[in-house]
């Protein structure tokens, strides 16, 4: 069985990151979306709720999988017997980091990366960004599916009133 793994912190997961792990399912037998579980970076969003948000947008792909994990990439790749990560690139500037973690990658476990062009109309959307947009009230129903906007926008207002 060919099996991807899409990784990242999605705090929360965007129309971006979706168009990746779509295209993705299309290629692989199974995708497992891996959610890096951070402790030293408090997100906007816990661990739960993005696994939440991820298992609500992902649910009409079959062959695509929700898991969270610590610790190294690679190691979660071995465990769940997944040969290449796939990665999204977004614009030239993503390309250095991701060319570093991909090298490093390989060198560590032999685990190969593959680099998937961003459909264009999404290359400029980052959760940070659209986080940073919905706080001050902005529209950002086209950078995130319906049920991500909602759980945003009950975020944002606990947030105002506590
Ligand atoms: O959505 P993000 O925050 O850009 O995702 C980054 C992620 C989770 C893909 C990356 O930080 C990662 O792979 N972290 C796991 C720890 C690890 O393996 N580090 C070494 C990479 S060379």
């Amino acid at each position: 069985m060919r099996r991807a793994v899409c990784p990242g912190s999605f705090d929360p997961v965007t129309r971006g990151h979706l168009d990746i792990i779509g295209r993705s399912a299309q290629l692989f037998d199974e995708v497992i979306v891996a959610l890096l579980i951070n402790q030293a970076k408090q997100g906007l969003f816990t661990v739960d709720e993005r696994l939440d948000m991820l298992r609500e947008v992902t649910k009409e792909h079959k062959n695509v999988r929700i898991e969270s994990f610590q610790g190294l990439l690679v190691d979660f790749c071995r465990d769940q017997n997944a040969q290449v990560v796939v990665k999204g690139l977004r614009a030239v500037s993503d390309f250095d980091y991701e060319l570093q973690m991909a090298q490093m990658n390989i060198g560590l476990s032999g685990v190969e990366t593959l680099f998937m062009p961003t459909n264009p109309i999404y290359s400029f959307i980052a959760s940070s960004l659209v986080k940073e947009v919905a706080k001050w009230g902005g529209d950002v129903s086209t950078y995130v599916p319906e049920y991500v906007e909602r759980r945003l926008a009950e975020r944002l207002r606990a947030a105002r009133q506590n």
